[in-house]
């Protein structure tokens, strides 16, 4: 487990029982709605074919864009998600980023950087600086696709989560500690993530130098082979397309 960091934050990810717990995840119930869409953003707005998976935990990201003909880097803050994802796809390139020092990718090359999830769990101090750094590493028409569970998840019940037991969430501000579990997986500890309104979001990206292209938040149809609970009328997930402000 990750010592906590300066914020008094810890990756909950950074543990070997919850890589192994999240390896299990595809992209039924509640995550096929993060993943739905993605093939259609990529399509409209990413040209090139190198990606930057920024925290691809074990993989699962990874491994789909590098189905969609992607050449991908995966990076993680833990090395057990690191671990899971080579083993899974030992022919991967899975990397290990201390501190997001991104030192060792080229600036300027990459033509897609996605970020699943990963925002959940940054310090609001931290996004700006990583956001500003991972602009960097874009070409001069790249992409950053953030997939974020918006502030409303931690609110509800849904076919892959339970927020029932966290009364507390409903008073959370942006920037504060909230709690979820996730029950698509054998690992019934709770998740802490920080939650980040769309406005916090915003004015991040507007000091990071980032313009959003387009923001989506996917809802279900009602005809996918899911249990959906509140997906169909209330959005678990946003996703925000970045392009480097001019
Ligand atoms: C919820 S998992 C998502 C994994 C993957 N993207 C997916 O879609 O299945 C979030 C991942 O972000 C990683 N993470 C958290 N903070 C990070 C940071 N500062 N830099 C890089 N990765 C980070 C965690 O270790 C974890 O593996």
């Amino acid at each position: 487990m990750k010592e906590r960091d300066e914020d008094g934050f810890v990756n909950c990810y950074a543990d070997a029982n919850r890589a192994d717990a999240y390896a299990t995840l595809e992209f039924a119930n509640t995550y096929y709605l993060a993943y739905r869409d993605l093939p259609g953003i990529l399509a409209a707005h990413v040209s090139g074919t190198r990606a930057l998976d920024f925290g691809c935990g074990p993989g699962r990201s990874t491994r789909l864009l590098r189905k969609l003909g992607f050449e991908v880097t995966g990076v993680d803050v833990s090395e057990d998600m690191l671990r899971v994802a080579r083993g899974v796809d030992p022919s991967g390139d899975y990397r290990l980023v201390p501190d997001d020092n991104f030192d060792e990718l080229k600036a300027g090359t990459f033509d897609l950087v996605l970020s699943a999830f990963t925002f959940d769990n940054i310090p609001g101090a931290l996004k700006v600086r990583i956001f500003r750094d991972l602009g960097k590493l874009l070409t001069p028409n790249g992409t950053i696709v953030s997939i974020v569970s918006s502030p409303k998840i931690y609110l509800h019940e849904w076919a892959s989560f339970s927020t029932k037991d966290f009364a507390e969430n409903a008073s959370a501000r942006s920037g504060d500690v909230v709690r979820i579990i996730v029950t698509d997986h054998h690992d019934g500890r709770p998740v802490e993530d920080i939650v980040w309104t769309d406005e916090s979001y915003r004015a991040v990206y507007r000091e990071a130098g980032l313009q959003p292209i387009q923001v989506l938040e996917p809802l279900a149809t009602g005809d996918e082979p899911y249990a959906w609970v509140n997906e169909t009328k209330i959005a678990p997930w946003v996703i925000y397309v970045l392009r480097r402000a001019a």
